[in-house]
């Protein structure tokens, strides 16, 4: 079975996308066999990923559609790895998802039995909670939190945390790996002082601050720009290599338990 690394936060704007693609860059880069899905409306990794939605299988068919398409046919080999695209039609999902009672929240998990042959799977999800954001916690054994180092980054982590513990009730091994600060910069004072607080909505969401940050970076929109992913852009640029350090702290708690 795939590990199932979820990337999430409801604020947007604060680097789910760049994380997503960054780490399944990384895990495949290291020889994994990594599918990156990507559960956002907005298709953000899709995009990134050179893949496509329009004429072939997307998330959509695979949780959405009355008639599923099994999850291995969905999948898109492009030139950044193997990606199951979003769909703009994925703003269906609260109303089909939501009247289906548990199954609606499995529906992400129960997808994932069809998967052959992965090491890693990495969700990429939207900046709003809903229903397919609930599946994708269900689905998930690992979650990566990114957030930016300001106060507002540090509200929407209570809502998160509610979603989190639901979703926990069906999936109990569910770990909240911890929170992943991006565009740092310590020198700053108000970083330092975010950092502060972040502690302690860290300690009562039961997880830490990963030690590692990543720092600000403009090779990172310049990838986005030419629609790849950071590590194939520039593996050696600072946001490369400071993901690089954060995977290594990741998986030595993904792999050790
Ligand atoms: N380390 C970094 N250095 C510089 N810019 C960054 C860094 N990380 C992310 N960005 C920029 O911040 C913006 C938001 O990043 P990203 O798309 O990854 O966020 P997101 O949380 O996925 O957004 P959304 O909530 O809309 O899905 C992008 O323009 C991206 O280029
Ligand atoms: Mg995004």
């Amino acid at each position: 079975m795939a590990t199932v690394i979820c990337v999430t936060n409801q604020k947007g704007g604060i680097g789910k996308t760049t994380t997503a693609t960054t780490i399944a860059s990384i895990l495949q880069e290291r020889g994994n066999k990594v599918l990156l899905i990507d559960t956002d409306v907005q298709c953000n990794s899709t995009d990134t990923y050179q893949a496509v939605f329009e004429g072939v299988p997307t998330l959509y068919d695979v949780i959405l559609e009355e008639d599923k398409t099994d999850i291995m046919e969905a999948i898109q080999h492009t030139p950044m790895g193997d990606i199951v695209a979003a769909d703009p039609l994925l703003r269906e999902g609260d109303s089909k998802l939501s009247t289906q009672g548990i199954k609606g929240y499995k529906v992400l998990k129960d997808a994932l039995k069809g998967l052959k042959d992965y090491d890693y799977v990495v969700f990429d999800t939207a900046p709003a909670i809903s229903m397919i954001l609930r599946a994708a916690l269900v689905a998930a054994d690992y979650l990566v939190i990114p957030i930016t180092a300001d106060r507002y980054g540090i509200q929407g982590l209570y809502e998160l945390n509610v979603s989190i513990n639901d979703a926990k009730e069906l999936n109990p091994n569910l770990k909240i790996g911890g929170i992943l600060l991006v565009r740092y910069n310590e020198r700053t004072i108000l970083a330092r002082d975010v950092r502060g607080a972040l502690e302690t909505v860290a300690e009562e969401m039961g997880t830490k601050i990963y030690q590692n940050t990543i720092r600000e970076c403009n090779k990172v929109k310049e990838a986005q720009t030419v629609r790849s992913t950071l590590i194939k852009y520039d593996k050696h640029c600072t946001a490369a290599r400071d993901y690089d350090y954060f995977v290594d702290e990741m998986l030595e708690e993904v792999e050790n338990g």
